[in-house]
């Protein structure tokens, strides 16, 4: 799915099977106005793909990644270590440990190849959707204002009282 918009965030996994779990980073984009390209990589599947497509994205509008895997999670690592753009992680649970080895995975980076590590799962891909959201909205005015909307439609759908 690419977003009708020119991508300005790259959404990559590691596993055709990890879109279930990635859908609500692209899906929280889409609210906000920012498109998002979004691929299939592997770190230890795919290195010729990865390696190419991260050293052009900046070349070709990409200002961001957010890079979900399970297991051994060393995509977004990888991806960090490729391009000095920001790099956001989400951990996830598509193995027996249940993300426990993708969220330690991610958030362990060595100092020196920063990746921001997210929640494992669909509410971590949610997250780096808006967190990515948050950064772009620095320079981009349409987008602050979407990010108050989405705020203040979240604040109201909240119920007084749950009966
Ligand atoms: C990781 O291995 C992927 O990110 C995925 O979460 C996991 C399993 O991949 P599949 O065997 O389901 O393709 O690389």
């Amino acid at each position: 799915m690419d977003n009708t918009t020119t991508p300005r965030v790259a959404i990559l996994m590691g596993s055709k099977n990890d879109w279930d779990s990635m859908k609500p980073a692209a899906d929280v984009l889409e609210k906000l106005g920012v498109g998002s390209d979004v691929r299939v990589i592997s770190a230890h599947r795919t290195p010729q793909r990865h390696h190419d497509f991260v050293v052009g994205a900046a070349e070709n509008g990409i200002e961001l990644f957010i890079c979900g895997a399970g297991f051994a999670a060393h995509l977004a690592g990888v991806t960090a270590a490729l391009t000095a753009l920001p790099v956001l992680g989400v951990p996830l649970d598509s193995s027996a440990l249940d993300g426990m080895d993708a969220l330690l995975a991610t958030v362990q980076m060595p100092g020196g190849i920063p990746v921001a590590t997210f929640g494992i799962g669909k509410a971590g891909a949610k997250n780096a959707g808006l967190f990515a959201g948050a950064i772009l909205a620095g320079s981009d005015e349409s987008i602050r204002t979407a990010l108050d909307e989405y705020r203040a439609a979240q604040t109201a759908a909240v119920p007084e009282r749950p009966f």
